[in-house]
Parts: structure tokens; sequence; C-alpha cells
């Protein structure tokens, strides 16, 4: 049976898709079957992140409202054989989804996948209750920095009354050079103020979807690997701006 797990925030802009998207890679490249599922009806974007938004046939509502069979929705991914989309690109924001209905699809999934990821939005209103009643499992992202961490906060307190069979936390967006010099909180610190364990930590990098993201690939690796065998090993962005040269690299980096 599948591992439903949605990835969720609170706030908009933290890294969910991305979190999610990148994730669901992984796994896949680690063999898993994983169905990555857009829960956002209303600023999809998984298809855009995951580069498949030209082979978008049907969507989730098409199978819901009996348009096309589950099957036909799910787009196999042209370079992971193991990783499939569900879009809910040509969802209008005023049609009415129910959980249930949801649910009800990704539950007929579950036996033939490993992995169902759901990208929830922003916010805390019907879509989001709508992406977490679907899973059992749920993944905070959250940024060191106050606004996103009052969100995650709120978050975590609803996410409580769902009963998760796990909870645990990803903090996106860490400048190395901020946390080597204490200048924002460090992801334990954060992880200690939200109560929930951590699974995995993220630089802030640029040029995200262009190639360049070896630093992020570690640590995806790393968080794929810690759901699979719950062996946790936690990446740290600070790691280079430690010692004489890293001091060197972030004085540089405070002049930028
Ligand atoms: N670690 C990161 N470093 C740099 N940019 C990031 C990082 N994570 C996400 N982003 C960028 O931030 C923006 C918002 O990310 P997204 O995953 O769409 O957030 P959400 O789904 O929570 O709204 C995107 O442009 C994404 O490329
Ligand atoms: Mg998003």
């Amino acid at each position: 049976m599948a591992r439903k797990i949605v990835v969720t925030s609170g706030k908009g802009g933290v890294g969910k898709t991305t979190v999610a998207a990148y994730l669901a890679a992984q796994l896949a490249k680690k063999g898993q079957r994983v169905i990555l599922c857009d829960g956002d009806f209303g600023l999809n974007n998984v298809d855009v992140a995951l580069g498949v938004e030209n082979l978008v046939v049907y969507d989730i509502v098409d199978v819901i409202e009996g348009r096309c069979r589950a099957k036909q929705a799910l787009i196999k991914h042209p370079d992971f054989p193991n990783l499939y989309v569900l879009t809910s690109s040509r969802v209008t924001a005023e049609r009415y989804v129910s959980p249930q209905a949801v649910k009800l699809v990704l539950d007929g999934f579950s036996k033939q996948f490993d992995f169902i990821l759901i990208d929830c939005p922003a916010g805390m209103d019907e879509g989001f209750h709508r992406a977490v009643a679907t899973a059992e499992e749920a993944i905070v992202v959250t940024t060191p920095h106050l606004s996103s961490l009052r969100d995650a906060d709120k978050i975590i307190t609803v996410l409580k009354s769902y009963r998760l069979a796990e909870l645990s936390l990803v903090v996106n967006m860490v400048r190395g050079d901020l946390l080597a010099s204490g200048e924002v909180l460090s992801p334990q610190e954060v992880s200690e103020l939200l109560r929930i364990p951590l699974l995995g930590v993220l630089p802030e990098e640029q040029g995200l979807y262009n190639g360049d993201f070896t630093k992020i690939h570690i640590s995806f690796r790393w968080m794929s690997a810690a759901l699979l065998s719950g062996r946790k090993k936690i990446y740290d962005p600070s790691k280079k701006y430690k010692g004489f040269l890293g001091n060197v690299r972030r004085i540089l980096k405070g002049r930028l």
C-alpha cells in the first residue's frame, strides 16, 4: 500500500511544490513507484515544476467527473520511469471538489504504488483540508524566517487534530553564511520551536531549475533515504562557511 504524504506549509512561496517535486523524483530514482498529485487546485504548478505541462491531457477532476479512467490521468514522467504526475491543471477555482472524491481516486492507486505525494495549497481553507484529508503523513515546509515560522506553527496545530501517522519538518532556503554567523535560527532550533522532528534541510540556491542543484540533490537524496529507512542524515548548509576559508567566504558573501 502506498504511503500518502501531504507536503504543506501555511505560508505560500516557501517551497512546498519544490520539495514535493524533488522528493518525488528522488524516491522514483531509488526505484520507488511514485505519484505526485497536485492538491493545489488554485495555483496548480506541479506539472510545470516537473516539466510535464505539455503532456497533460486529463486531470484529477476528469477522473472524478467520469470523463476518463483514473490511469489515463497519470502522466508518466519522461526522465523517471517510476514517477507519475496527477495534475489539477484544468480546474477552475470555483469548482467544488470534495476530499472524499480525491481520496477515492488516490486510494484506487494505492496498491500499485509505494508513495503518493500530495502538494498542498497555501493557507488553511478548503483546499488545505481537502489535501490533508487524503493523506496519512505530512511534511511541513518552512523557512527559518519569522513569518513562515508563525504560519508553520498554526498549521502544525491544525495538523495535530488530524490523525496522521507521521509529521516531519523540512527547513528550506537556509543561507549557510547567515547560519554560520548565527543570524538565523538553526534548523534544529526551528524543529525544537515547532516541536516536530526534522526530516531535512535545504540551502537557498540560485538557479534552482537551471541544472545547478548539486547540494539540493544531496539533501533530497538524504531525505528520501530517511523516508525509506528512518535513518536521518541532515544536510548542513553552513559547513562551507566554517573554518578559516569558510569565514573568508562568509565575509565576501556579506559584501554582495
Ligand atoms: N531552496 C531554494 N533555493 C532557492 N529558491 C527556492 C528554493 N526552494 C524554492 N525556491 C523557489 O521559491 C519559489 C517558491 O517555491 P514553491 O516551491 O513554488 O513554493 P510553494 O509551493 O510553497 O508556493 C520558486 O520560484 C522556487 O523555485
Ligand atoms: Mg506550490
